[in-house]
């Protein structure tokens, strides 16, 4: 008989490999829940249209799609942003704004396999609807920060880079630049920091030769590294447009730094985003010493809801993957031992002693000690070897000789050392043993 594996890019959660999965998802839903998000979720499963035109070339080409038996075009979803914006757009009417949401589900992308990439892989996507101004990138912002926090990463192990495509427009319209000329020299942008100035082709082999000034002055944005640089270079170009950004810029960074929160933030205008929906203010968070692809990203899409049916509705979000993140976590050792350990184990004589050692087991339970003991008969040895490779810190004994006494014996399995307490008060000692 053939065995069977998962597919490429597909993985297995063995219980090991699962346990520090769910530490990150429980942080970040606790990160979600302490900065006032909502939770939703939605099908794997949409129409195609939903994501043609909307996510952009890269993510279209990668898309798992087929003709369900309806005949329906339909694709699993590589990203949830289009999904959301389709959701919030049915009831945007009804919805409370801010509309501050989050979900935490798979996702599904044909892609090249590579470190940190998979064809399923989780995110954690939070967003916020109906709200113009930049407090909504501030509040995003800070909760992908404490998102990475809460996992004990600090600031010397992470940093987001802030960039802005609004600011890219003006300026590449201030130096003269057409509609098309700026979305080709933006995927330009996209590529520089992997190719250098072999990213430039993508610009030239559609418009021509670019001027030596043109590309000198895409580079001197692209070497920015403050906002005081940032300001120092609009204020040469005198444009009302990109002045009146730079206060937006002022707000953010204010915002974060009053947070307590500059050490974590770069500007940075070499991140524009493969998406095609982004109109905003943008941002990745990357690992600082290692050569990770990125954490997270997200950023403004002020049309996208609209585009996708809704009404006019201004929107920021962003997303961190589960791939990176816990190869990061694995690298600086901040993965915890996250195993299901118990706090107890049972050790029973026989099937006398079972039916006593289960009303034990169950008022235990109830008040939430995680207890385990042998399904069927095993001889004493096996069932101590048992107790001590569970993890248990504690095993009960209820051998015959203890019950006809009106005792359980206790066992401390890290010392080795044994005591008897009334039956009675097995919970009172466990309570005690545990919490000393
Ligand atoms: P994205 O940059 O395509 O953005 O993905 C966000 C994160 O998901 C990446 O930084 C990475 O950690 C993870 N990721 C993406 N593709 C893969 C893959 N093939 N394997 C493993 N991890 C991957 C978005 O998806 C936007 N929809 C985020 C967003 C939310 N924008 C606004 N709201």
């Amino acid at each position: 008989m053939a065995s069977f594996k998962s597919l490429p890019g597909f993985r297995d959660f063995y219980p090991e490999e699962l346990a520090p999965r769910t530490h990150l998802f429980r942080q970040w839903r606790r990160a979600a829940h302490a900065y006032g998000f909502q939770e939703y979720d939605a099908p794997v499963l949409e129409s195609l249209d939903l994501y043609k035109a909307k996510s952009g070339d890269e993510i279209e080409g990668q898309l798992f799609s087929f003709a369900d038996k309806g005949g329906r075009d339909v694709a699993l979803r590589p990203e949830m942003t289009p999904t959301v914006c389709r959701m919030v757009g049915a009831r945007a009417n009804a919805l409370k704004r801010p509309i501050k949401w989050f979900s935490i589900a798979d996702f599904f992308r044909y892609e090249r396999m590579q470190k940190g990439r998979g064809r399923c892989f989780a995110q954690f996507n939070a967003d916020i609807f109906g709200e113009a101004g930049p407090e909504a990138e501030i509040e995003l912002i800070s909760l992908l920060i404490q998102c990475l926090r809460g996992l004990d990463l600090q600031a010397e192990d992470f940093y987001v880079r802030l960039s802005d495509r609004n600011l890219w427009f003006f300026y590449l319209a201030a130096l003269g630049l057409e509609e098309e000329q700026t979305q080709s020299m933006l995927g330009a942008i996209d590529k520089f920091e992997r190719l250098g100035e072999e990213a430039f082709k993508v610009y030239t082999d559609a418009h021509g030769a670019m001027s030596a000034e043109l590309q000198a002055a895409v580079q001197r944005m692209l070497a920015i590294k403050t906002l005081s640089d940032l300001e120092t270079v609009v204020a040469e170009l005198d444009h009302p447009q990109l002045s009146a950004r730079l206060d937006d810029w002022r707000r953010v960074l204010s915002g974060l730094e009053a947070m307590g929160l500059a050490e974590f933030v770069s500007v940075d205008l070499g991140v524009v985003r493969g998406l095609a929906y982004y109109t905003g203010f943008v941002f990745e968070a990357f690992d600082r010493k290692g050569d990770l692809r990125a954490l997270a990203g997200g950023g403004r899409y002020d049309n996208l809801v609209q585009k996708l049916g809704g009404p006019d509705l201004p929107a920021v979000g962003f997303a961190i993957g589960d791939m990176t993140m816990e190869l990061l976590l694995q690298e600086r050792g901040l993965l915890p031992d996250v195993a299901n350990k118990p706090d107890v184990y049972v050790v029973i004589g026989g099937p006398e002693e079972r039916r006593v050692a289960f009303g034990d087991i169950a008022a235990l339970r109830a008040v939430g000690y995680r207890v385990d003991y042998p399904l069927k008969d095993l001889g004493f040895g096996k069932q101590f070897k048992n107790a001590t490779e569970s993890g248990a810190r504690l095993a009960l004994i209820y051998g015959g000789d203890e019950l006809a006494n009106g005792v359980v014996k206790l066992r401390d399995l890290s010392q080795r050392e044994e005591f008897e307490v009334p039956r009675e008060q097995v919970a009172l000692a466990v309570s005690d043993f545990l919490s000393a």
